[in-house]
C-alpha cells in the first residue's frame, strides 16, 4: 500500500483510460484527483458523454475528487498543480479522433499539444521529480506503417517482412508522413513530453497506444473501434468498414493492462522514455475477425456495410513490438487475452443499453 501522501493527478478522468487509472491507482491506496470538463461530449455530441463515468468514480472512490478543469486553461492548470503538488501525473485528456481533428483544428491542437504543454510546465514548476506519463499515440508513425511489405490472407493483412515479425518497435521513424492532424498535435506533445525528461532530466514517458479498449469505454464511430463495433452488434445497427477490405489489423490492450503498465512505470520511473503500448501480435485482430469474437458472445451476425475508401492515413496493418516494455519492466505482461476483453465490452454494453 501506498502511504497517505501518494497523490496522483489523472487528466482525462472520466474517460477510458483515466477512469480504469484512476480506479487501479485508488485500489492501491492513492488519493486520486481527477481533471475532466466533459469535452468528450463537445468532441463527439451526447453518444461521447462521460457524465456516467465521472459519477461512477465519486460514488465507488472513497479518495477520489474531481476537478472540473479545462486543460487549456494554463493558469487554472498551474494553480491545481501548485496546490496539489501530486506525486505523479498521469496525463489522458485529449481529443482522442484521427478523423475528427480536420474539423477542429484550433480544438485539437489547443487540447492535444497546448494542454500538455501546460501540465509539463506545471509539474516542472511544482512537482519535477514526479513520474509524468503521457498517453500518446501509435499515429504518431504517420502512415509510414503502411510502406511495410505485406501479405493479404484470408481474414486479415499481415506483415511479409521478417523485421516486423514482432511489430512495430519504438525506432520507428515518425517523420515524414501522414499523421492526420490528430497524429500531428499528438508528436508535438510526444516530443515535448520527451525534451522535458531529456532536458530537465524529469521522469517523463510516452505511451504510444494501439487500440486502448475496455468494458468502460463510450465508443462512438470516430474513435474506440471495439466498443463502437460491439455497441452496433448488439444493437443490430450497420458498422461501415472503410476500405483495405475489412482486413485492416489493430492490437487491442484492455485499459486494465494499460493502468497496470503506468503504476509500473510509477514504481521504476526513467527519463524521457517512449513506450510502444498495444495488445501486441496476439491481441491483433482485424475488424473481419472482430465481427466474428463478437459475434461468439453476443450470439449476433454483425450488420455492415463496405465503403472502399478507406480512412485517411489508416494504418493497414498495426502492432506493437513489446519487446522494449517487457524488458524495461519484466513484472508486467498482459493478462487479458483479446476474447476475455471483447467478452466484456459485450456483457458491459448489454447492461448499459437496458438502463
Ligand atoms: N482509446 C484508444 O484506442 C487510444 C489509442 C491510442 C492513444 N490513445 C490516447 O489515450 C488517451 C486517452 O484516450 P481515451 O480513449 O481514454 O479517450 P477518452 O476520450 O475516452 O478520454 C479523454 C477524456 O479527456 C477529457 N478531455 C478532453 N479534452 C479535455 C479538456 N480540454 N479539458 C479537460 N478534459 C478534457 C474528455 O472529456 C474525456 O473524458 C488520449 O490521449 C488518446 O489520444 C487512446
Amino acid at each position: 500500500m501506498q502511504s497517505k501522501k501518494d497523490s496522483i493527478l489523472i487528466t482525462g478522468s472520466s474517460g477510458l483510460i483515466g477512469s480504469e487509472v484512476a480506479t487501479f491507482f485508488h485500489n492501491q491506496g492513492f488519493s486520486v484527483h481527477g481533471v475532466d470538463n466533459n469535452q468528450r461530449a463537445v468532441f463527439f455530441g451526447p453518444q461521447g458523454d462521460t457524465r456516467w463515468s465521472q459519477q461512477r468514480l465519486t460514488d465507488s472512490l472513497p479518495n477520489f475528487r474531481h476537478h472540473e478543469l479545462d486543460i487549456r486553461d494554463r493558469q487554472g492548470v498551474l494553480d491545481l498543480v501548485r496546490e496539489l503538488r501530486p506525486t505523479g501525473i498521469i496525463h489522458t485528456a485529449a481529443q482522442p479522433s484521427h478523423d475528427r481533428a480536420a474539423a477542429i483544428p484550433f480544438d485539437d491542437f489547443d487540447t492535444n499539444a497546448v494542454g500538455t504543454l501546460n501540465f509539463l510546465e506545471a509539474a516542472r514548476q511544482f512537482c519535477p521529480e514526479s513520474p509524468f506519463v503521457y498517453m500518446s499515440t501509435n499515429k504518431v508513425y504517420g502512415d509510414l506503417p503502411n510502406s511495410i511489405a505485406l501479405k493479404e490472407l484470408a481474414t486479415r493483412w499481415e506483415y511479409d517482412d521478417p523485421a516486423y515479425r514482432n511489430g512495430i518497435p519504438e525506432s520507428f521513424s515518425i517523420d515524414q508522413s501522414k499523421h492526420s492532424l490528430f497524429g500531428a498535435s499528438k508528436v508535438a506533445a510526444d516530443v515535448m513530453v520527451q525534451e522535458y525528461g531529456r532536458y530537465f532530466d524529469m521522469p517523463t514517458c510516452c505511451l504510444r497506444g494501439g487500440c486502448l479498449t475496455g468494458p468502460n469505454h463510450s465508443g462512438v464511430e470516430l474513435h474506440g473501434f471495439l466498443s463502437y463495433l460491439v455497441k452496433c452488434n448488439l444493437e443490430e445497427r450497420e458498422y461501415t468498414v472503410f476500405g483495405y477490405q475489412g482486413k485492416q489489423v489493430r492490437d487491442n490492450i484492455h485499459s486494465e493492462d494499460v493502468a497496470s503498465f503506468i503504476h509500473a512505470f510509477y514504481q521504476a520511473p526513467r527519463c524521457g522514455e517512449v513506450y510502444n503500448l498495444g495488445g501486441g501480435k496476439g491481441n491483433s485482430c482485424s475488424v473481419l475477425e472482430a465481427f466474428e469474437l463478437t459475434r461468439q458472445f453476443s450470439g449476433k451476425e454483425q450488420r455492415y456495410r463496405y465503403v472502399p475508401e478507406n480512412r485517411i492515413g489508416d494504418h493497414i496493418c498495426y502492432y506493437s513490438d513489446l519487446a522494449k516494455m517487457t524488458a524495461h519492466y519484466p513484472g508486467w505482461s498482459i493478462t487479458k487475452s483479446l476474447p476475455q476483453t471483447v467478452e466484456e465490452i459485450v456483457r458491459s454494453w448489454q447492461q448499459r443499453l437496458k438502463s
